[in-house]
Formats: structure tokens, sequence, C-alpha cells
């Protein structure tokens, strides 16, 4: 099978399998609990992972807590958030964020305007970006959050998340980015970009599934941002968030984030080198196709591409037992994709567009059988 549907999930790298092994053979000790040895090491493997995700960002350790993926911290850090600024802090109700974000920022955002609070939802580009002149005009005294997504998961396309974030800071108002698809694809410096909030997920950098993450800056002398937890019962992860650890998921998340750091700038290259083979060759064999991702701001290897007259969904059964593309979000299939209609495509075009992504164990091999197969089909 190629896989070419990264942005969905990835293959689980062997040396993050290796490394969780042990968590779930022997070393099955509960790192809160006290004084024994056996959950001695699991918190020191856990404090170790938090490192390593934190290295993968430049943020402090303490300023890494794990949860079940990305979409439990979309919705913490919207929710929490919310909560704590307007029902504890008596602060304003309105929230800004995109028309192209995931389902778990949106649909959370749809949850919070039922209660009360206020949500903007900014137009985007044809590429799938957000205008910083819009976001400005949208600001107002009742502004608490901006959620915005750095990479989008259907197009690949980059915002400005450096000059939104700024722009934010500028008048005190917290901005969280959902980073889920470009974290260890792409340089995040939280030391230098003023964003606040972070969620990521470690299935998509060759990690297991069911962990991720937020990042959730601590003030300059070192206090904690309160958020209202979502869920309550434990003191684990600095009191954000109750539960035992799963510490072969911790484990294997700092893994992949090491790995990710490592190898960041090598497979950035293959990728991109990838990338630009698939759309000369897609160009060549559908001189009408579109792409639909930005060409230059984008998460490598990802590329959405209209191909006029060839309809997605069988073009993808056709070649299911050979390749898997995708056409979009693995999260919203069955309607026609609320991302390619907000880049303003017709339903005939986003019927006939498909997402391919790829990851550092693509080869050229695979994307010249996957043209061959391509033209044999056409
Ligand atoms: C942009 C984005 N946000 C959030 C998520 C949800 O991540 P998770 O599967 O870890 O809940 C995804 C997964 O597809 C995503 O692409």
């Amino acid at each position: 099978m190629i896989y070419f549907d990264n942005s969905a999930t990835t293959e689980i790298d062997p040396e993050v399998v290796e490394s969780m092994l042990p968590f779930l053979n022997e070393e099955y000790g509960n790192p809160s609990s006290k004084y024994y040895t056996l959950a001695e090491t699991a918190k020191k493997s856990v404090e170790e992972s938090r490192t390593s995700v934190a290295e993968l960002i430049n943020s402090r350790n303490d300023e890494i807590i794990f949860t079940s993926g990305a979409s439990e911290s979309n919705n913490f850090i919207l929710k929490g958030i919310s909560d704590y600024l307007y029902y504890e802090k008596k602060l304003g109700n309105h929230i800004i964020t995109s028309k192209t974000e995931h389902k778990s920022v949106l649909e959370t955002c749809k949850w919070l305007e039922k209660r009360g609070y206020k949500i903007t939802y900014l137009n985007v580009n044809k590429y799938g970006q957000v205008d910083k002149d819009e976001l400005e005009g949208s600001l107002t005294k009742e502004t608490i959050l901006v959620s915005l997504i750095w990479g989008n998961n259907e197009l690949g396309t980059l915002n400005e998340i450096s000059s939104l974030s700024s722009m934010c800071k500028d008048r005190s108002i917290l901005f969280h980015s959902d980073a889920t698809q470009v974290l260890g694809k792409i340089d995040i410096d939280v030391k230098s970009i003023p964003v606040d909030f972070l969620s990521f997920s470690a299935h998509k950098i060759h990690g297991p599934k069911g962990i991720g993450g937020c990042f959730i800056r601590k003030t300059k002398i070192g206090t904690k941002q309160k958020i209202t937890p979502l869920i309550h019962g434990g003191s684990q992860e600095f009191d954000y968030r109750a539960g035992t650890h799963s510490v072969h998921n911790i484990v294997g998340f700092g893994k992949a984030c090491e790995i990710a750091k490592r190898e960041m700038n090598k497979n950035t290259l293959v990728l991109k080198d990838l990338e630009t083979i698939l759309i000369d060759q897609i160009r060549a064999i559908y001189p009408s196709s579109q792409i639909n991702s930005h060409l230059t701001h984008k998460i490598p290897g990802v590329i959405n591409v209209t191909l006029p007259g060839i309809n997605n969904e069988i073009l993808i059964r056709k070649l299911r037992n050979d390749v898997a593309i995708s056409t979009g979000s693995a999260c919203s299939l069955g309607e026609p994709s609320y991302v390619l209609k907000s880049i303003g495509l017709t339903e005939s075009e986003i019927y006939t567009t498909i997402r391919i992504s790829l990851s550092k164990f693509n080869t050229l091999n695979q994307v010249n059988s996957f043209i061959n197969q391509l033209i044999s089909i056409q």
C-alpha cells in the first residue's frame, strides 16, 4: 500500500514503538504513586517526554500539558478560557476564529455560541489564509480569545501566525493556534512567536494515537494561566488535566518529538522534492488541474488539487487497494468540504478535489508508481 494520507494519521515510527514497549510490559508503574522505583521510573519518563515536546517548540517544560490529542486540547483551551475569563473574571464573551478550522474548534465554538458567547468566523482567501486586516476589524472590547489554525488540514496552507498573534498580543488578547498539522513539520519557536496556547497530537508525527498535548504559556515571572479544566478529579498535569497518565503513549509522543526535531531539516528537503515532482506530473497528466494549496506558504508534502472531470470518490475507490489518498478531512466524510467551500470552490470542483499528504516514509518510487496508476486509469 502506498500511503499518501499522512494528514489523517501517520505510520508509527519503529523507534517510537521500541521506546513504548517497556511501558506496556514491565514498567507499568503509576507516575503519581510515591517513592518506589516502579513509580519513580514512570514519573521520570513522563518528565523526559515533556522535555522532548518542549524542545520541539522551544518552550519551558512546565508549559506542556499532556492530553488525549488535539481534539481534547482544542476543547480544553476554548471552553476553559471562555469559562474562566467570562464567568470567573467577568471579562468579555467574544471569541474570534475562522471558517476553516478543524471541527474540534468549530463545533466547540458552536457549543459556546449556544451558551451565550459571541463568535466571529473570519473568512479566508483562496489559499485558506486569514486576512490580518479582517482580524483587526473584528477585535472588540469584548474579545477574550482568538483561535486560528496554523496549518490547514485539508489544504496544507499556513496562516501567518507570527503577525496574527503579535496583533493580539499588542492588545492583550489571548491567542490560541491549532498546530496539529505543523508540529514537527515546520520550525515552531514560542519564544519568538507570541502565541499563548497551542494544540497538537502525536499521531500526525509518527507517534501513537490517543495522546497529544497543549502548550500553555506562563507569564514572564512564571505564573500559570488559569483555565477551567475539562477533566476534573486529580492534580495531574499541573492541575490542568486529571486522570492517570498514559505513560506508554506519553513516552511514544516524546520519542516522536525527539525524532521530528532531529530529522526536520532532512525530511523537509525530501518532502519538498517529492511534492514538486508530484505537482509537475499531475499538471502534465491533467493540464486543467488546479493546485488549491498555497505553493510556498505551506506544510511540506501536502497537496490539495482539483482534477476537473475526475470524481474524487470514484478515483479513491479505483486506487484503494494500492494507494491511500483522501478527499479531505477524515473527520467530516460524507459532506462537501466546508474548507473548500470557504476558499470559493464550487460543489462540482469540491467533488473533483483530492488531498495527497506525504511523509518521510514515502519514496520517489512510490510517487512514480502513483503517477503511473493515474495515467493507467485515465
Ligand atoms: C488541524 C487538526 N486539528 C485537530 C485534529 C484532531 O486531532 P486528534 O485526532 O488528535 O484529536 C486534527 C486531526 O485530524 C487536525 O488535523
